[in-house]
């Protein structure tokens, strides 16, 4: 006989970057797992005001989260057709990320707690990108099969893998001992004087490049650990660049002993398609790795940079290869949210965690997965 316990209310907030969100959702638990339903999801976003300064100001982020918090809040509550009476469970990250950003929702969190008497579920960023990818698997009945997944994880602030031996228990296997992949992505493109957040803006020059007119290296592909390493390679495009001279229109390039003018925006779509091309291949190639060694039967993609369409191809057709299931996060859940924070709640209360007192909550900038 099915076990049920019935629909609980969540009301999860996320304030680790440059993202005030908050959602409702109704979550039950059916034989052992659990089986949730999104009645809401709010994101303002930041874009605007950061894409000034070319990054996010932390200052800036933490003025906005508190101007943002309660109109947000309110939008998710009544989006969801609910008030606070309603909600059984507060849910909010903790960490890691911007320490002022993360203080904002920590505290207005345990404010709604101390008001309200709902108890507080502090929740790692990291464990609502780990869970993003199985938003939709939950009424699989042979959820168990997926298992064990390699997870995949590519955010702005982390590169992680991850061994999932089942839905509940996790082990970090790797990740980067520098910069993270988006970081890098953002990073080149300020390099290239591409608008911020520089990923999307990278992947959609990379699309008019051709990879093969550049060679940047492939970092710690061939090192045995399942640790990464973006920074050689954000300093590798800035050598390119140095090497090379150009204005906005035409650039003076050295190729195979010649010298050839090309368009600007050309030289820069190439450095785009072969610096995405060395992430994604640096990527890929360590899941790859550790789905052999630990016998993986899936894996799963999320963080922001999963929004990668380059990445999300190749990933699958390397899966594929392996016969391996490919599980990517909804783009919708790619970047932060706090849908996946209102998720990962739910596992964490599925495998029994016990909601502490608001008292003893803070936020934690370094808190690891
Ligand atoms: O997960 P996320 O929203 O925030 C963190 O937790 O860090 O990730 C944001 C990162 C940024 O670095 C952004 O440039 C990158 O994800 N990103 C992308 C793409 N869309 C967002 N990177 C590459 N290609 C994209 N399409
Ligand atoms: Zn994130």
């Amino acid at each position: 006989m099915k076990k049920v316990i019935l629909p609980k209310k969540i009301l999860a907030i996320e304030t680790s970057c440059d993202e005030t969100a908050a959602a409702v959702l109704e979550f039950s638990v059916v034989n052992k797992l659990p089986q949730t339903k999104t009645l809401s999801s709010i994101v303002k976003s930041q874009i605007k005001l950061h894409s000034k300064m070319g990054g996010v100001v932390p200052e800036v982020a933490a003025r906005a989260h508190v101007k943002n918090i309660l109109p947000v809040v309110q939008k998710a509550l009544s989006s969801a057709h609910c008030s606070l009476s309603d909600i059984d469970y507060i849910a909010v990250t903790q960490g890691p990320g911007l320490i002022s950003s993360l203080i904002v929702g920590v505290e207005f969190a345990k404010a709604l707690s101390l008001a309200t008497h709902k108890p507080i579920i502090p929740v790692n960023h990291m464990l609502g990108h780990l869970y993003s990818p199985l938003i939709n698997q939950l009424e699989n009945q042979s959820i168990s099969k997926l298992f064990p997944m390699i997870a995949l994880i590519v955010s702005g602030g982390h590169t992680m893998l991850v061994v999932m031996e089942d839905i509940f228990n996790y082990k970090v296997i790797g990740q980067t001992v520098d910069d993270a992949a988006g970081e890098a992505f953002d990073k080149v493109a300020k390099m290239l004087k591409l608008p911020y957040p520089g990923g999307p803006e990278v992947a959609k020059l990379a699309e008019q490049g051709n990879s093969a007119n550049l060679n940047f290296p492939r970092p710690m592909i061939a090192s045995k650990n399942y640790n990464f390493s973006f920074s050689g390679l954000k300093t590798a495009v800035l050598y390119c660049l140095k090497e090379h001279t150009g204005d906005d229109k035409v650039w003076q390039l050295k190729r195979n002993n010649e010298s050839i003018n090309l368009p600007t925006k050309s030289f820069k779509a190439d450095v785009c398609a072969n610096f995405e091309a060395a992430v994604c291949d640096t990527l890929i190639s360590k899941t790859m790795r550790a789905i052999e060694e630990f016998k993986a039967r899936s894996v799963s993609l999320s963080g922001g940079v999963s929004a990668n369409e380059a990445l999300r191809q190749n990933l699958a057709i390397n899966c594929d290869q392996y016969g391996v299931k490919l599980l990517a996060a909804p783009l919708n859940l790619t970047g932060d949210n706090a849908e996946m924070i209102g998720l990962a709640a739910a596992f964490m209360l599925t495998k029994g965690y016990k909601p502490k007192s608001y008292k003893t909550i803070k936020a934690d900038s370094n808190l690891e997965l």
